[in-house]
């Protein structure tokens, strides 16, 4: 049961938490404890969803799990999947794409911030030049896995994955991303002002049309927000040469998938970069958006900051403003101060990072 808002005393917000598999289970804890040091109203349930259990007894959601953290929770902090001894993937797949997939999570909220210029690689950028949002479709694409194998293993072997584009999934994204142009500023305080939409429609022309047509639908019910277009493989380029340029993009699962990881390097890499999978007004799930990294797994050198950041863009999800303020200083201020992973240019380890964090937040 949800509690009643009481003036005085803030309702208590029931996180699910998944760390999941390899460096998810080192970036979590550090994510849950510094929600504490922040003093924000939570309670926390934590699922042992992963490889370990899929290894175990050979599940990997319960019956009824996605309705449970629908029912009973208020939003999800997930860590990573993907684990070496599960060959098959299949429980990410059923456990990270049946979330998104399940619980209709549409909008794959990627935000991507220079912290501090010396972790970019690009030269000559600031902070303020990398300071835009990419909003991928989540829910289908060539993730839905349609199409399949024929005359397996012969000459003639066939494969076909399927890019599945629907309008209502296609228009829900799309407007999802004129909203959020109009309701969110940059860090500086000045207002978004343009949506780029990023397709492959001079090959794909198919489901690039569908794209193009509802994106001129969309925008034309914008007249105050720039509607842009790019290719994908244009913007993969601009985006290393000028980040600049960009605001907020909005793009399929796939190259969603793709250009995060590109745009992450701009932030100092993977352990820098924080999501949100999204749908308004349901229970929505929050993950860096790195993976479980086995080679560093086990290790304590994995950077916090990204799972951190996601924590923070959860409280903020949840109407907390004071809570995930202190939070995004505090992991600022690690980063100028360095005390943070080898990654980015620090000596600390995964706790040792998440700890000064948590320090920072109570000062
Ligand atoms: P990855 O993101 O795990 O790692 C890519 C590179 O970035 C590696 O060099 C890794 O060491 C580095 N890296 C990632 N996170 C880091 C962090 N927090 N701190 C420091 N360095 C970090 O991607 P991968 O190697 O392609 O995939 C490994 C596994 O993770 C696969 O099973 C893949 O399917 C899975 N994966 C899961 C998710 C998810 O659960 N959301 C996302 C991406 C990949
Ligand atoms: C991500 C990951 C996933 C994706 C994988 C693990 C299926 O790369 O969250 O970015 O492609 O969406
Ligand atoms: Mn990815």
């Amino acid at each position: 049961m949800k509690q009643k808002n009481d003036a005085s005393k803030p309702a208590t917000k029931r996180i699910a938490v998944i760390p999941g598999d390899g460096i998810g289970k080192e970036v979590i804890p550090q994510a849950v404890r510094v929600i504490q040091a922040s003093g924000a109203t939570v309670e926390f349930t934590e699922f042992d969803w992963g490889a370990d259990r899929y290894l175990r007894d050979g599940t990997t959601v319960p019956p009824d799990g996605f309705a449970m953290l629908a029912r009973d929770f208020d939003a999800i902090l997930v860590g990573a999947f993907g684990d070496p001894r599960v060959k098959t993937n299949i429980h990410a797949k059923e456990i990270l794409l049946g979330m998104r997939f399940q619980m209709d999570l549409y909008a794959n909220v990627r935000p991507v911030r220079l912290l501090d210029a010396g972790l970019c690689p690009l030269k000559n950028v600031e902070p303020k030049d990398v300071d835009f949002v990419v909003l991928r479709e989540n829910t289908e694409g060539v993730y839905t896995d349609a199409g399949g194998v024929f005359k397996r293993g012969t000459p003639d072997e066939i494969a076909t994955q399927e890019d599945i584009n629907t309008r209502k999934g296609v228009e829900r994204i799309i407007r999802y991303a004129f909203e959020y142009c109009r309701s969110h500023e940059k860090l500086d305080g000045s207002p978004r002002s343009q949506v780029l939409m990023c397709d492959k429609s001079n090959a794909m022309t198919h489901a690039g049309g569908l794209w193009q047509r509802a994106f001129k639908e969309a925008s034309a019910e914008h007249p105050e927000i720039t509607a842009q277009h790019m290719y994908v493989d244009a913007l993969c380029m601009q985006m290393v040469r000028d980040p600049r340029q960009f605001d907020v993009i909005v793009t399929n699962n796939m190259f969603g998938d793709i250009i995060t990881d590109l745009a992450a390097g701009l932030q100092g890499g993977l352990g820098m970069a924080a999501s949100g999978n999204i749908h308004p007004g349901r229970t929505s799930m929050f993950e860096p958006v790195h993976g479980s990294a086995p080679p560093i797994a086990g290790k304590n050198i994995a950077n916090p900051f990204g799972a951190i950041l996601a924590a923070a863009m959860m409280l903020r999800h949840l109407g907390l403003t004071r809570e995930p303020d202190k939070i995004e200083a505090a992991v600022l201020e690690a980063v100028r101060q360095k005390k943070s992973t080898q990654d980015i240019g620090g000596n600390l380890g995964t706790r040792e990072a998440g700890e000064g964090v948590a320090e920072n937040v109570c000062l």
